[in-house]
């Protein structure tokens, strides 16, 4: 074999080696979900079904996964964050730690989620929406002899001492919305005397938004704030809740989607960015037991999604408490004057 030979053979097998590698790496995808588990299970294997990408999904809570994102920075191990409240992904979007991208589909998309990519400059998207309510189990209220609660002010009530469950709102992004809510409809100080009052009547500060509605149903608790729609995921598993749209008014979320900056493979990222922004695969989210209203207009939505407009919904500002300086700042009020107070 001649010297020029060996050359030209071992350039062969580092190209060759090179193709293997960056087809392997073309093969992956890293995503963090803040959805319901079982349909970012569901959008896995979907995805899987469709492309020859290896998905490595893991499910954290909103504020869980912008935590994640935020430690990351440096060395991103996230290439794209999907589904969770919009907040998070807004201060992620004014910290830099996500990556621009204009979607073809933006066109196809409902206004407040168009309206939720132009809030962040193009660096994240709304893929769902969905209101906040106030949900009970139906018969354990009534054995108890508790009123029905009617508006959010009703959960001072100290009838409820015990009887109460909401998450952490640092933790998640269902809870920040409920603290962004009483906010706005209420005021700041106000807001947080209705919390340190409700304070007494909680039983536990859940990690997960959804976990309240979900010990509700098996009767753990009488009482949960989550969104509407992950009440009716119970109701439809045939629990025997009410579900209440507070009297003063209720906010919503928009669920969102973002790409991490820095992302690995990013090419990878966007091809998720586009499947999950399609008709056909917000369609499955009733398979997996999800009844948010999609963003897609062409999608078909569940029957039982409880629909915006049926709903009184304030004004939710999300580019203000989106922003990270809002955001940190009733959080961390949250965290010293309501979170520790004795009960
Ligand atoms: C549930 C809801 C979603 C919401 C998510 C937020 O899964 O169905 O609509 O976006 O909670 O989760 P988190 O744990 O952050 O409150």
């Amino acid at each position: 074999m001649t010297l020029k030979n060996v050359l030209l053979g071992s350039a062969c097998v580092a190209a060759a080696t090179m193709m293997a590698f960056s087809a392997q790496a073309a093969g992956r995808l890293n995503v963090i979900c803040s959805a319901d588990n079982e349909w970012c299970e569901l959008m896995e294997t979907a995805f899987e079904l469709e492309h020859d990408i290896d998905v490595s999904m893991v499910r954290k809570s909103s504020g869980e996964a912008y935590a994640q994102v935020r430690a990351e920075a440096s060395n991103p191990k996230i290439d794209i964050w999907w589904g969770g409240t919009g907040d998070p992904h807004l201060q992620a979007a004014a910290e830099d730690l996500t990556e621009e991208y204009k979607s073809p589909t933006l066109d196809q998309l409902q206004d407040w989620a168009v309206r939720q990519a132009e809030n962040a400059n193009f660096r994240t998207v709304g893929i769902y929406a969905g209101a906040l309510g106030i949900g009970y189990n139906t018969p354990l209220l009534q054995s108890k002899g508790l009123p029905e609660p009617k508006c959010w002010k009703d959960l001072a009530d100290p009838a409820y001492k015990g009887e109460i469950q909401m998450a952490n709102p640092n933790s998640s992004g269902t809870s920040y919305t409920a603290l962004a809510t009483l906010v706005q409809l209420f005021g700041e100080e106000e807001a947080f005397a209705f919390l340190m009052d409700m304070h007494k009547n909680i039983n536990q500060y859940t990690k997960s938004g959804s976990a309240p509605i979900k010990a509700a149903a098996v009767g753990e608790t009488t009482i949960g704030i989550t969104f509407m729609h992950d009440m009716v995921s119970q109701v439809k598993q045939g629990a025997e809740l009410t579900i209440v749209p507070p009297c003063e008014g209720t906010g919503y979320e928009v669920g969102s989607m973002s790409i991490i900056k820095g992302a690995r493979n990013l090419e990878n990222a966007k091809i998720w960015y586009e499947f999950a922004l399609s008709a056909k695969a917000q369609s499955i989210a009733e398979d997996g037991g999800s009844y948010q209203v999609p963003s897609n207009s062409a999608s078909r939505i569940p029957e039982a999604a409880p629909r915006l407009e049926d709903i009184k919904l304030i004004d939710y500002d999300f580019a203000k408490y989106g922003s990270a300086e809002v955001r940190r700042s009733l959080l961390s009020r949250w965290d010293e004057e309501i979170k520790t107070a004795p009960q």
